[in-house]
């Protein structure tokens, strides 16, 4: 059978570092930092704990445990569980999302890539800084380089995938994710030490509860959904691979705790530097391609070695967080083509590639040559990351969490969560547990979503 030849990942750690694996990424470094710079700092942080505790982790558990229950990948997961039913769709869906997500997300791989190239070359050294800002949109603007470097991204994503489960996503997320903590912990210490770095801590944690507003809760929330990679199946298909005998509980904590501690991290050493060198806290989307270059640039008038090394570091980082997070987001078509279309996983890999390198080609161009070409207002590149973190996941997070709060019966989901009654921890929390799946996350999401629709 098909499903005796599964791969599975490895062990309790082995599943904590893919999924965390997925779950860092540019969300924690690149959205984390500029989203809490826009919407108010600390009152935003509170907003998104709160979420990440409430919602998103009673979400995660309920994709794990259908991930867990069926063995499959999304589709075959809602043909094992509730056959012939309109929950395809949720399927479909979810194989989708992710396929247009790895598309943008790709390319702002790609100007990692092309940051690090610029890094090792110490130019942010040599570059005037009034033309530091200016590169970017130079640099993006372009038809031809931003292509090829988000080639390089996706094909590097594309190789560790065919290398399989446990010897491409598991060997990757095991030496990955724990060198992640390191760089970004000599980062975070290096941005700590700088000249009015304490200003930069205190717009992190000084919370101004006037802030919160609903634009704030529907920006948290969505973050914290991005952040753990919840609602199109990434969780699902990587729990897929979590064997019978595994605490679920114990691997969406660990996962979340991870996360939560990258993303402060993150946050505080981009805060800390932006604030020191004087530069606006709510510059958007450029935040880590603009602003911290030039803040790069002018720790290099004091200090040009280290302001170098710590550019290198600091985009290592990233490029090697967004492949992790890349290669789970491929590995949700992968999966399904191989299960499904019973396809060489090799194929079905480069089929997810050009299929995603096409859109992914056309985000790109919609920063130069295509920028005239507008959907609702926005462009391409635009309108797949809004689709896709403010549409596609919340209803992907709703419809899983409705799927196992309503569909799956609940002494499957008790089974599921609490190993047959055998883990005393999550039989005595489950209660609790279930009723924020079944009516809380289902009915916050709802109600925040049709009141960001109307405002
Ligand atoms: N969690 C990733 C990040 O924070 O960058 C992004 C992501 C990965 C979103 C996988 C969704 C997903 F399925």
């Amino acid at each position: 059978m098909a499903e005796a030849r599964r791969e599975h990942f490895g062990g309790r750690l082995a599943i904590i570092m893919a999924m965390a694996g997925s779950a860092i990424g540019l969300g924690n470094i690149w959205r984390f930092p500029y989203l809490a710079g826009e919407h108010g700092g600390a009152a935003f942080i509170f907003v998104y704990i709160i979420a990440s505790i409430f919602l998103s982790m009673p979400i995660f558990l309920a994709e794990a445990i259908i991930g867990r229950r069926s063995h499959a990948n999304t589709y075959g997961a809602m043909e094992k569980l509730a056959p012939g039913t309109k929950w395809k769709w949720l399927s479909i869906l979810t194989i989708l999302a992710p396929l247009i997500i790895v598309s943008y997300y790709s390319v702002v791989g790609g100007w990692s890539i092309e940051y690090l190239v610029k890094s090792l070359a110490f130019s942010f050294n040599s570059t005037p800084k009034e033309e530091i800002t200016s590169m970017f949109a130079g640099f993006i603007s372009q038809p031809w380089m931003p292509i090829v470097c988000h080639t390089a991204f996706l094909g590097t994503c594309a190789v560790i995938l065919t290398a399989g489960v446990k010897s491409g996503i598991e060997k990757f997320s095991n030496w990955s994710v724990p060198i992640l903590f390191v760089l970004i912990l000599i980062i975070l210490v290096y941005s700590l030490t700088l000249p009015g770095a304490m200003e930069g801590v205190e717009y992190m944690i000084k919370p101004d509860f006037s802030k919160i507003d609903s634009e704030v809760i529907l920006a948290a929330m969505g973050q914290s959904f991005y952040s753990l990679s919840l609602g199109v199946g990434t969780i699902l298909v990587y729990s897929s691979y979590v064997s019978k005998n595994e605490n679920l509980l114990v691997s969406g904590f660990g996962t979340a705790i991870f996360d939560l501690m990258f993303a402060l991290m993150a946050g505080f050493a981009v805060m800390t530097a932006v604030f020191s060198a004087g530069v606006k806290p709510g510059a958007g989307p450029g935040l880590i391609f603009e602003s911290l270059p030039f803040v790069f640039a002018t720790m290099a008038e004091s200090a040009p070695v280290v302001s170098g090394v710590i550019s290198i570091l600091f985009f290592v980082t990233i490029l090697v967080s967004a492949l992790t997070s890349g290669v789970s987001l491929m590995e949700v078509g992968v999966a399904y083509l191989v299960e499904e279309k019973k396809m060489r996983r090799g194929v079905a890999t480069f089929t997810v590639f050009a299929g995603t390198w096409t859109l992914g080609c056309l985000c790109s161009l919609s920063f130069g040559p295509m920028n005239e070409f507008r959907i609702f207002g926005n462009s391409l590149f635009e309108f797949c990351d809004w689709i896709s973190s403010n549409f596609l996941m919340a209803i992907g997070a709703m419809l899983f969490s409705l799927f196992v709060g309503w569909k799956m019966k609940k002494s499957d989901v008790y089974d599921e969560f609490t190993n047959g009654g055998t883990l005393r921890f999550n039989v005595r929390c489950f209660k609790a547990v279930y009723f924020l799946v079944r009516y809380i996350a289902p009915l916050v999401i709802g109600i925040i979503f049709l009141s960001g629709l109307l405002l």
